[in-house]
């Protein structure tokens, strides 16, 4: 759940380290800290965001350093817990993503040993044992280090005997090697690096290497040497900025023209009316599939809801959407089955581990992410990618949208494929697809009048979000995105289940916000407007442009466009997204950053 860097070259490791923590601190942001080696470990550590931290900082030299942003998971949040962590000896230092189950066990060995132990973390143990193993090599310490570590790990080591150098090493948690002239970096996420760099070398899992300024060595789990070519990363650093918008969050949102753009990019044609994917997922979807599982987490298993409707309708194969961290102990497993992980980091433990659980119940795998080079894209047989560009709001938007287009696209492929659907409904979809983006742009400039409807609830104890078919996911991720960016209670149900209990929370500052598309549920939805609006809420209706009835049911109208069909769920989500994100902003919350949240969850 941290953020992690390493740089060693020619510039000044401390600019670099705290620029590059900035840009990560969206994976962490309880405290933070560096250590530069300038013959000996300068440390600085505290609690706090980056921007505060800095303040305070001295004037470090050096051009060998490796830096930390945490998001506690061992030990509180305090100073003596915030990473870096050093050996008893003071020469090695330690930064380190994930959890060391037997660190227990390895602390009181330690101890034993006469190893002093400043803080409650798994991390420290870490450091200990390298300097327990080391005999003047850096690279080997560290290998026989974590052959008696359980649990998953990345972790970035300097040792001031050897200032040549800085050692990475990975295991179920995320490393990148960044690809510098005379300089090199190491971070969990390209973000960290990109200003300067977007040459990349990906780590596999079990692999550990050693970067100095001229060179990158990748060895594998047996300590055997392997070559790894280098990527190109085509992210912009714009991308990863705010391009003048007052949050991340907002900027992704407006985002989405674009972003919904490049996912269905290279993936239909109008000319042949096909619908194409790599050669790995074609192969995969060609096999012959009967039924669906879909796992995934939070915003993403929203996501995996609307995918099973839209492939149900659309090809007749069963789907099931299961949480992946029941899943992952409870899920049935059948071979016919393909899995489908939707995971916008690639990088969320649960899904990772009922991914891997999939795997090893002979199923196929298949991957929805964000993240080139993410663990997900490494153990499935296949992966696509949501192409959304980096998201550092902690809430998803852009990246929900995406992740709907492409299980869209799935089904449209695979009813191809299963000879379901005709050319011209056919036609008729990758249509509505090329429209989508000036539907979207159609909501983003309504942002102001649904600024004007965040006002009316902005002071409500609890918001209730309803809708049926697609519109019930909708409902979830609606509530979803309102409770963690604005600490408003909410919540989503199918609107047919109101009168099975939820109905005894409305009163006349419950205000619900009811989806209705005209669809054959049309009635029964303006029937469940009556029955809530009899108790006492205000209605705002997120309702189609060409619906003439709405206004003379609900208290406020948020249109979407008509013409937008199946995937009308994706300028429905937009709106959804700016509500949260005004009620949010007139709430005064910290928006990209919600308290006691991290993007990617990498603990169980
Ligand atoms: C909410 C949100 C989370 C994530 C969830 C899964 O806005 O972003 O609910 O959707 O943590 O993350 P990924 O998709 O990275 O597996």
């Amino acid at each position: 759940m941290c953020g992690i860097i390493g740089y060693i070259g020619f510039r000044d490791a401390k600019e670099i380290l705290v620029d590059s923590l900035k840009r990560l601190e969206y994976r962490g942001y309880d405290s933070a800290g560096i250590a530069i080696i300038d013959k000996k470990q300068q440390l600085f550590k505290d609690i706090g965001e980056i921007d505060e931290i800095k303040k305070n900082l001295p004037d470090f030299k050096g051009t060998i350093g490796i830096g930390h942003t945490r998001w506690a998971t061992h030990g509180g949040v305090t100073k003596e817990n915030a990473h870096p962590h050093l050996s008893s000896n003071k020469k090695i230092a330690v930064v380190h993503n994930g959890i060391i189950e037997n660190f227990t066990k390895l602390r009181d060995n330690l101890k034993k040993k006469g190893y002093k132990f400043l803080s409650q973390t798994d991390t420290e143990v870490i450091a200990q044992l390298i300097e327990d193993n080391y005999t003047g090599n850096l690279e080997k310490a560290v290998f026989s280090a974590l052959k008696k570590v359980e649990g998953y790990y990345a972790i970035v080591v300097t040792c001031t005997d050897e200032p040549d150098k800085i050692v990475g090493a990975r295991k179920d948690s995320p490393l990148v090697i960044g690809v510098g002239d005379n300089e090199n970096y190491l971070a969990s996420d390209v973000t960290a690096f990109l200003k300067y760099t977007n040459r990349v070398v990906y780590l596999n899992d079990g692999e550990l290497c050693i970067i100095s300024n001229k060179e990158i060595r990748i060895f594998d789990e047996k300590n055997i040497p392997i070559e790894r070519k280098e990527n190109l990363i085509k992210w912009d650093l714009k991308d990863a900025e705010k391009s003048g918008f007052p949050h991340f969050m907002l900027k992704e949102i407006y985002d989405q023209p674009e972003t919904v753009h490049h996912v269905i990019r290279g993936r239909i044609s109008e000319i042949y009316r096909t619908i194409e994917f790599n050669e790995k997922v074609e192969n995969l979807l060609k096999n012959g599939i009967n039924s669906i599982n879909i796992i995934a987490c939070g915003t993403s298993y929203y996501a995996g809801l609307i995918g099973k409707y839209l492939v149900e309708k659309l090809t007749g194969i069963p789907v099931n959407v299961e949480l992946s961290s029941e899943y992952r102990y409870f899920g049935t497993r059948n071979e016919s089955s393909l899995v489908i992980a939707v995971t916008q980091s690639g990088e969320t433990l649960d899904t990772l581990a009922a991914l891997k659980e999939a795997k090893n119940s002979g199923c196929k795998t298949l991957v929805v992410t964000n993240v080139v080079g993410s663990t997900a894209t490494r153990i499935s047989d296949a992966y696509i990618l949501t192409q959304s560009g980096p998201e550092i709001g902690v809430a998803a938007t852009k990246t929900f949208t995406s992740q709907i287009l492409v299980l869209f696209l799935l089904a449209l492929k695979i009813s191809i494929i299963k000879n379901k659907i005709g050319a011209d409904e056919l036609y008729k979809y990758i249509l509505q697809l090329k429209e989508l983006p000036r539907n979207v742009r159609q909501i983003l400039n309504q942002s102001k009048k649904i600024s004007g409807i965040a006002s009316k609830l902005k002071n409500a104890n609890s918001v209730f979000f309803i809708g049926r078919g697609l519109n019930y996911p909708l409902s979830l991720e609606g509530a979803l995105k309102l409770k963690e960016i604005s600490y408003i209670h909410a919540e989503g149900f199918a609107a047919g289940e109101l009168k099975h209990g939820p109905f005894a929370l409305l009163t006349k500052t419950t205000p619900v916000v009811v989806i209705v598309t005209k669809d054959s549920t049309y009635a029964k939805m303006i029937a469940n407007i009556g029955e809530v609006k009899a108790r006492g809420p205000q209605v705002i209706a997120i309702a189609e442009d060409s619906d003439t009835e709405i206004d003379k049911h609900a208290d406020f109208v948020l249109p979407f466009p008509s013409n937008s069909g199946l995937l009308s769920c994706v300028p429905i989500t937009v709106i959804l997204q700016l509500l949260a994100y005004h009620v949010a902003n007139l709430r005064e919350c910290s928006i990209d950053k919600p308290r006691n949240l991290a993007k990617s969850v990498t603990v169980e």
